[in-house]
């Protein structure tokens, strides 16, 4: 056995195991319906460049904070800043802010993922010519129908989380992860042989830079965050059950690869896929802006659409397929924002890992079915929780571990697995990162967002 459980706390059984439980957590919707769109959205290339310069400045020396919070302290969130916080009474709200962004993540996020369930369902009634139930399912406004598929969604979440951490969370997506690799490429090697594929391949890679602008670095810093699930601490948790022999930096480093990737490669499935859809006649920009659709109406109207287009069994397969997909990568998602709250119930609060899971699902599950039925909810989720929430906790804790903890303190911990980190350049550069180079990046993402909401606020208010 790689290491045995040192105590009752669960500990990942093998170093892959882990890191593709973390590609898991990473690996997600923000991939696969939020990225591709982004980046058709925002000139193609130039915001991939961005992106990436995001997930490498930002993202990556975040995760390896985050992992080294996490396995220092072997603690949920909440419990890690406090025992790292000198009885400061400030310091565990980190944790608190975190278990509160992962609960409301979750409540809309259920919902979501429930609607890729609803449209599995929707291309097979489709396909047995039930048109009338298909549309039920491919409704997304339907309450009472977002309601069971978010509830199904849930049930399957907690389930694996009550399994632990090697039996249920490492297992669940080491077995998960390679079946959504396939089928993506699958997906590719299939939309690659159709009209239009190519115009799409085209918009994806060629870069417009002229579309750079403030705005355009903001969504891609708020993308990079979401997609990398940082902030909220999900990695301090996912890092907790990891052992003293584990390189972290590596391990971010290969996590950090591996979402990147998936997003590329989802990028090549969906923009080429959106003008498929394009050349069989279906409007994928909206014609009073000229803009794109927006990313919940190209994934989950104009793809359906395009299946539908290629008839019978075939758009069948690929309508399923693709829809199963996200549904996968939305569960290894999901699994982690539930183990933040769940861990922090078990630790803090003592109890059983199987009771505490339901507890919070039952918790999440009231208010994923009041978004449910008021779907604009999630737009305000999004901005307060996501947009501003992960980048917050972000700041706070590269605050916390540069100037509180002392990154020295930091240090030491990484070089039990990581021999020889002390003195390395990548010490350096990762300490420069973690106490200016990224407090400085999001605290200018946090005074400009914040001037634009308050313009748009005096707009509102006639000044
Ligand atoms: N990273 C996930 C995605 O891309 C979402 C997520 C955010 C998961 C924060 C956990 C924590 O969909």
């Amino acid at each position: 056995m790689a290491n045995t459980p040192i105590d009752t706390r669960g500990t990942w059984n093998t170093k892959l195991g882990f890191i593709l439980a973390a590609a898991g957590s990473a690996v997600g919707l923000g991939n696969i319906w939020g990225f591709p769109t982004q980046v058709a959205d925002n000139g193609g290339a130039a915001f991939i460049l961005i992106y990436l310069l995001c997930c490498v400045a930002i993202g990556f020396p975040v995760m390896i904070a985050e992992l080294t919070i996490g396995r220092k302290t072997k603690k949920n969130p909440v419990g890690a800043f406090k025992a790292l916080s000198n009885g400061n009474s400030f310091v565990p709200l980190i944790g608190y802010w975190g278990v509160l962004c992962g609960v409301m993540i979750l409540s809309f996020y259920l919902v979501i993922s429930g609607w890729t369930l609803g449209y599995v369902f929707e291309e097979l009634f489709h396909y047995f010519g039930y048109s009338s139930i298909a549309s039920i399912m491919g409704d997304l406004e339907n309450g009472p129908k977002n309601t069971v598929f978010t509830l199904i969604f849930m049930v399957m979440t907690v389930a694996i989380i009550t399994g632990g951490v090697s039996k249920g969370i490492e297992r669940a997506t080491k077995m998960l992860m390679p079946v959504l690799i396939a089928i993506l490429l699958i997906l590719i090697g299939y939309v690659f042989t159709l009209d239009g594929a190519m115009e799409g391949f085209w918009v994806y890679v060629y870069p417009d830079f002229s579309t750079i602008s403030g705005s355009l670095i903001l969504s891609a810093m708020g993308q990079a965050f979401f997609s990398l699930s940082l902030g909220m601490g999900a990695l301090i948790t996912y890092g907790s059950y990891l052992n003293r022999k584990q390189n972290l930096v590596e391990s971010a480093g290969y996590v950090t690869l591996f979402d990147i990737g998936i997003a590329v490669i989802a990028g090549l499935l969906v923009i080429p896929a959106m003008y498929v859809a394009q050349a069989g006649g279906i409007e994928i920009f909206n014609p009073e802006t000229q803009k794109l659709y927006s990313s919940t109406t190209l994934v989950f109207d104009v793809l359906p659409e395009m299946f539908h287009n290629v008839g019978a069994f075939l758009g069948l397969f690929l309508g399923v397929t693709f829809f199963v997909l996200l549904g996968l990568a939305a569960l290894t998602s999901s699994i982690s924002l539930l183990e933040v709250p769940v861990s922090y119930v078990i630790d803090e609060h003592g109890i059983e890992r199987k009771k505490a899971a339901m507890l919070v699902g039952g918790l999440v599950s009231i208010l994923a079915i009041i978004i449910s039925f008021n779907l604009s909810l999630i737009d305000i989720f999004v901005f307060i929780f996501n947009e501003i929430g992960l980048p917050l906790g972000g700041l706070m804790l590269c605050l916390f571990l540069g100037y509180f903890w002392k990154s020295e303190n930091a240090v030491i911990e990484i070089e039990s697995g990581y021999p020889g980190f002390g003195t390395s350049v990548t010490s350096t550069l990762w300490v420069l990162f973690i106490k200016y180079v990224c407090p400085l990046l999001i605290g200018i993402v946090f005074v400009t967002t914040f001037m634009t909401v308050a313009q748009s606020l005096m707009e509102m208010f006639g000044f």
